[in-house]
């Protein structure tokens, strides 16, 4: 787009709000050009390991008004400007979505603006359309392939235009940002356990350990044995000798994380090859791991790919790509009724 030809009067401006897990977010877009993305994170569930429903509901309670507050102020839109109200409805924790869902209507209500739902996995493979000011355009062409790799999904979706996906292929247990969440506080290393990990891994050496990768057929995903493989390992070395996670954890961090990646990107390469598309993004929470990025970028070089790596702000869960993605909505004429629910699983969406 170019900027300088921009005409906010004409614009459409979607507000875009998002509570599916621990962060509570507001973002404005005109046109697709991103004015403001706030994000206010959560960190009550720290202590605790991993996100506590309840207590992810209440913190939305207390962060959602002065967030979309602070967004609509960061982008100097006043409320009466806004075209249209985005909100994701699913998938995830129904509590937290309950917050964004209420506001959103009443918002809709009380300014008389039409309200789109969006669901949160499509706001993430469309995250790379959100287009910011200064910031040259480079988007995927139709049909691009995306790795969705997330605290709650691992997915290959194939984007055929902003309104029509098609899963490839998918977890059949446990998703990828999961299993480094689970390993972590099992290792002993804290939560969030992919950053965590990421870090440790930069420093170890990604061959010197082993663990079972699984044999499923297709584009399915698993990863539940691999984390098996790395409880039994390092229960069983432990009882060798207790000093040893202390002395190798950047060494059992490096070589989980080639596992998980080898993995992810055996199934995205077989993918590219049946589909033929080269176009490929990734996109969720896991998508800002280092050394996924780093692969994802060399098989593109090796295999002719157009990599398109989404800016590590709008990786984990924003507005921003809410509001993209309510936006196509919005254009293609899509309208939600007020007696929306929202919904937790994907299958019900
Ligand atoms: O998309 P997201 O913010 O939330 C949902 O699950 O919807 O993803 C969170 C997940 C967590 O499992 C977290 O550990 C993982 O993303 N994550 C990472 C990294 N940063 C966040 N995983 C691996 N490496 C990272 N650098």
């Amino acid at each position: 787009m170019n900027i300088a030809n921009f005409d906010p009067a004409m614009a459409d401006i979607i507000l875009g709000i998002e509570s599916s897990c621990d962060d509570t977010s507001a973002a404005v877009i005109s046109d697709r050009v991103l004015l403001s993305n706030v994000i206010a994170s959560q960190d009550v569930h720290r202590a605790f390991g991993g996100v506590v429903p309840e207590l992810a509901s209440r913190a939305h309670e207390l962060n959602i008004v002065p967030v979309v507050s602070e967004a609509l102020a960061r982008a100097k839109v006043d409320p009466s400007e806004i075209s249209a109200i985005a909100f994701t409805r699913g998938p995830g924790l129904l509590g937290s979505l309950l917050v964004g869902t209420c506001f959103a209507k009443s918002l809709a209500i009380s300014l008389e603006k039409p309200l789109v739902m969006v669901n949160h996995l499509q706001g993430h493979v469309l995250a790379g359309f959100v287009r910011q000011p200064g910031v040259p355009v480079r988007e995927p062409s139709f049909p691009y392939l995306c790795l969705l790799v997330s605290g709650g999904n691992s997915q290959i979706v194939k984007v055929n235009s902003p309104l029509d996906f098609e899963i490839l292929g998918q977890t059949i247990d446990d998703a990828v940002g999961e299993a480094f969440d689970k390993c972590s506080k099992m290792m002993g290393l804290g939560y969030p356990g992919g950053p965590i990990i990421d870090k440790l891994a930069k420093l170890g050496d990604p061959k010197r350990f082993s663990f079972a990768k699984p044999h499923i057929p297709g584009l399915d995903y698993s990863f539940s044995g691999v984390k098996t493989s790395l409880l039994y390992f390092v229960r069983d070395e432990m009882a060798k000798d207790p000093e040893f996670m202390e002395k190798n954890k950047e060494d059992i961090c490096a070589s989980f994380q080639k596992t998980l990646i080898d993995i992810l990107m055996d199934k995205l390469v077989k993918a590219a090859k049946q589909t033929g598309i080269k176009d490929i993004t990734i996109g969720g929470g896991v998508s800002a791991n280092s050394g996924l990025r780093a692969r994802v970028m060399e098989e593109g070089t090796k295999r002719g790919w157009n990599v398109f790596l989404p800016e590590f702000k709008f990786t984990t869960d924003n507005a921003a790509m809410i509001a993209i993605a309510g936006y196509f909505h919005y254009l293609a004429g899509e309208r939600c009724p007020l007696d929306v629910a929202p919904v937790s699983r994907i299958a019900d969406f």
